[in-house]
């Protein structure tokens, strides 16, 4: 099997199951679906399951696309929440149809992965504990945000489970449906988890240094969400943004949104995450050392790298 044709498997497995036949939650899915994304993690999933022996595509492709539905519907709520309007390169699904088709397009999708994942027994089991992570993880980072506690501590409690814990998850399911041994499986769950907080912490990053367009997605949002990425990195908890409140209340330019992302940018944050973001790389990668070698396990230390590596 190619990945491209894992992958292709996958497509079809969405596209497949998120038909209804009412209107409005049948075409903001397609929208959102069809705007692509990077579908980093059912590719996770299925070059795992592929490295440790797996050959029968369409019976790992339900599990891969269940995962992506996961992550898609929490994209879907989060830009309700964010006020994202830009996501995937289109105009977001609250901006078209409004929060509260945006709302139940996001429960649309949830709920699709019960159906997809009805014949996988306990492998339900290592999905919903990651889809409860990511929940508790937005939640926290609202808490964060609200309570002006942004430490680098809790940035990474926040990260490690909105994030970290999904892309764990596809490494875990990856390995179990290919029948690996317990430490194939932990060790693809190792890799998962630190693809995973290099993932976000890089994706924190951009939101500061990329535009929207490159990004495909609203930039600058986290920060006007109180929650800039040097938050954790520069902030100890001096403010929501990691500056001294007094010094934006001095800005002179007028604009406090500019004026707190010039001095994160200035700060060593983004130079300290980035280097940060190498090293959960190069530990993804050495976890990957007990797997024999193959094209997959290549496939899986390059997209290590262009997690870390990438600039949208
Ligand atoms: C966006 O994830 C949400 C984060 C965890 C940062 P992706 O960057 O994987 O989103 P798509 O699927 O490519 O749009
Ligand atoms: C996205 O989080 C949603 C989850 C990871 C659950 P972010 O708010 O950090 O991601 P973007 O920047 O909107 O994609
Ligand atoms: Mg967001």
């Amino acid at each position: 099997m190619t990945i491209h044709e894992a992958m292709q498997a996958v497509e079809n497995v969405m596209l497949k199951v998120i038909n209804s036949d009412v209107k409005t939650l049948r075409d903001a899915s397609h929208h959102i679906l069809e705007a692509g994304g990077k579908r980093v993690r059912p590719r996770l999933l299925m070059l795992g399951y592929e490295a440790l022996g797996g050959t029968d595509i369409e019976s790992a492709a339900p599990v891969a696309a269940a995962v992506e539905l996961v992550h898609t519907a929490s994209v879907v709520h989060d830009d309700i929440n964010d006020h994202g309007v830009v996501r995937r390169g289109r105009p977001s699904v609250n901006s078209i149809w409004g929060r509260t088709f945006a709302l139940l397009t996001g429960d649309f999708l949830f709920t699709k992965v019960y159906e997809l994942m009805g014949p996988y027994k306990d492998l339900n089991i290592v999905l919903a504990e990651a889809t409860v992570a990511l929940v508790e993880g937005e939640t926290l980072q609202a808490s964060a945000v609200k309570e002006n506690n942004f430490t680098r501590q809790v940035y990474y409690e926040i990260i490690a489970r909105k994030t970290a814990a999904l892309f764990r998850a596809a490494g875990v399911l990856g390995a179990r449906l290919a029948g690996a041994d317990e430490k194939a499986v932990e060790a693809l769950g190792q890799y998962g988890y630190n693809v995973g907080l290099a993932f976000q912490i890089v994706d924190d990053i951009l939101d500061l240094t990329a535009d929207t367009s490159q990004l495909g997605k609203t930039s600058g949002i986290d920060l006007a969400q109180g929650r800039g990425y040097a938050a954790a990195y520069a902030g100890n908890g001096q403010s929501s943004n990691g500056v001294a409140v007094a010094d934006v209340v001095e800005a002179d330019d007028g604009d406090p949104m500019k004026t707190i992302k010039k001095k994160l940018l200035k700060g060593d944050a983004v130079a300290e995450g980035q280097a940060q973001a190498q090293q959960l790389a190069h530990m993804a990668v050495a976890s990957l050392d007990v797997l024999p070698a193959s094209n997959a396990k290549q496939e899986l230390i390059d997209l290590a790298w262009m997690v870390v590596n990438r600039d949208h």
